[in-house]
């Protein structure tokens, strides 16, 4: 195995690595040359939580991308037509985008561009960036084989965000909102060619280039920043927030929100069995504290889409059922709360941390995620085998786990004193200093 396709085991979720196996064995049934590449490869390479894992084909993707629907239950979410790529979602929830690799010529600076079949390095050069502009084969001939024509892994190495060419950013000006994303995520710095490649496509106002369609495109992406409050303080700096929607200025930006919201999320312990669908809770606090009429004339403007919308609309109704359980007397054990939450929607979790008036409520919400899931995480398989005398192995293991985890959060069962670690037997003085008389250094 290559060192590559070790790191690739080794950095992915076991879900993640099993669609990488999936697409490979699947495009190679198929005669297809599939490559990982983009955000999967910059991630992976640069050491950061890897998101979705892209896949390039050479030649179009359709026919594999209608037999993982069929054969694996992947759930399209989103085409583009023009470039021949998918969004997907794989049952395990592994999100994975298939693209052709192609060349896309702008005839003006914003303009659809003409799209064409290309190579892998082709498709490579004509990307935004640098650090994004890197592929693995995973093809059986090179497997492994690490394709990088503007050196990418130099750029990751330096910390800085490079455009792939000279016009890179006048041929899709939506690019540079891309830019500030990643500069805000990642914490690089811009080149200093690319930073004044920017302040020429600013100064010639290209920025008005950018498509309605484009920018919900970034808005939904936003959404899944680690913290989205810090990107919109820097797209409002850079005078680039009005493009989404002229009324979200001052204390319309709500940025004591999206801290908020932060601090919410940072709660959930790394590793807890948590998971919350980002896009209608951030929609809710973007918008919170816009008018009726401003939020109308956003949702218009950007074209949202109505399932994306009600993700945000529905988000009070769907959590009132949650709300009463939780503020009801009957929840009075820790493992009431644990049992109602851990099958709660994590965005309906976080919305009433954020928004209930019911103190119960938030207390409960704020004990489960920084006291009971971090005592969970940590009872491990050999602890719950002391106390129950069976094997992981043995089919009644996972309730007898659950029996104890329940025991445990209520105070039933007791944590273990911890194991005592052996002391060194007694040694002569002296003794230990000795080295053993082979690896003496001679005198
Ligand atoms: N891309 C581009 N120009 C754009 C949009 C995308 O060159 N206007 C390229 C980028 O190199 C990117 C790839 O297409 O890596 C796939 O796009 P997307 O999935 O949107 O980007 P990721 O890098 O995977 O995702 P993100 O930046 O959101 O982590």
């Amino acid at each position: 195995m290559s060192d590559y396709m070790f790191m690739l085991e080794s950095h992915m979720r076991p879900q993640q690595f099993a669609i990488v196996q999936l697409v490979q064995a699947a495009a190679e049934q198929a005669g297809l040359n599939v490559y990982l590449s983009g955000g999967a490869m910059r991630d992976m390479l640069g050491g950061f939580p890897l998101q979705d894992v892209d896949f390039t084909v050479e030649g179009s993707p359709a026919k594999l991308v209608k037999q993982l629907a069929a054969k694996n239950g992947a759930v399209v979410l989103a085409e583009d037509a023009l470039r021949k790529s998918w969004e997907l979602r794989f049952p395990s929830g592994v999100v994975s985008g298939i693209g052709m690799a192609h060349e896309a010529r702008y005839a003006r600076p914003g303009a659809k561009p003409q799209v064409k079949p290309a190579t892998i390095h082709e498709d490579l050069r004509g990307r935004d960036f640098t650090i994004n502009a890197i592929a693995l084969s995973l093809n059986r001939a090179s497997r492994g084989l690490l394709i990088d024509p503007t050196n990418g892994q130099g750029d990751l190495e330096a910390r800085e965000i490079r455009t792939t060419g000279n016009y890179t950013l006048y041929d899709d000006p939506s690019r540079i909102l891309r830019m500030l994303r990643l500069k805000t995520r990642l914490g690089f710095e811009v080149s200093p060619r690319t930073q004044s490649q920017y302040e020429n496509v600013r100064e010639a106002k290209l920025e008005l280039k950018i498509t309605p369609e484009q920018l919900y495109h970034e808005l939904r992406a936003m959404a899944d920043e680690p913290n989205p409050g810090l990107l919109i303080e820097t797209l409002e700096r850079e005078g680039l927030l009005t493009l989404f929607a002229p009324s979200i200025t001052g204390a319309k930006l709500n940025l004591p929100g999206h801290e908020k919201l932060l601090k919410l999320r940072q709660m959930v312990p790394f590793g807890a069995e948590f998971h919350s669908e980002n896009l209608g809770l951030f929609l809710f606090v973007l918008t919170e504290k816009l008018s009726a009429k401003e939020r109308a004339g956003l949702v218009k403007f950007l074209g949202i889409p109505k399932a994306d919308l009600a993700t945000m609309t529905k988000l009070d109704a769907a959590s009132k059922k949650l709300e009463a359980t939780l503020k009801s007397a009957k929840l009075n054990r820790a493992s009431l709360v644990y049992q109602t939450l851990l099958t709660a929607p994590g965005e309906q979790i976080l919305y009433l941390a954020y928004k209930s008036a019911q103190r119960l409520v938030q207390d409960r919400i704020k004990k489960h995620l920084t006291q009971y899931l971090p005592g969970v995480i940590e009872i491990t398989d050999q602890e719950v085998s002391n106390w129950c005398g069976l094997a992981p192995e043995d089919e009644k293991f996972p309730q007898k786990r659950k029996d104890y985890i329940l025991g445990r959060l209520d105070g039933r069962i007791r944590k273990p004193a911890p194991e005592p670690v052996p002391e060194p037997e007694p040694q002569p003085p002296g003794r230990m200093l000795r080295q053993p008389s082979a690896a003496r250094a001679p005198r």
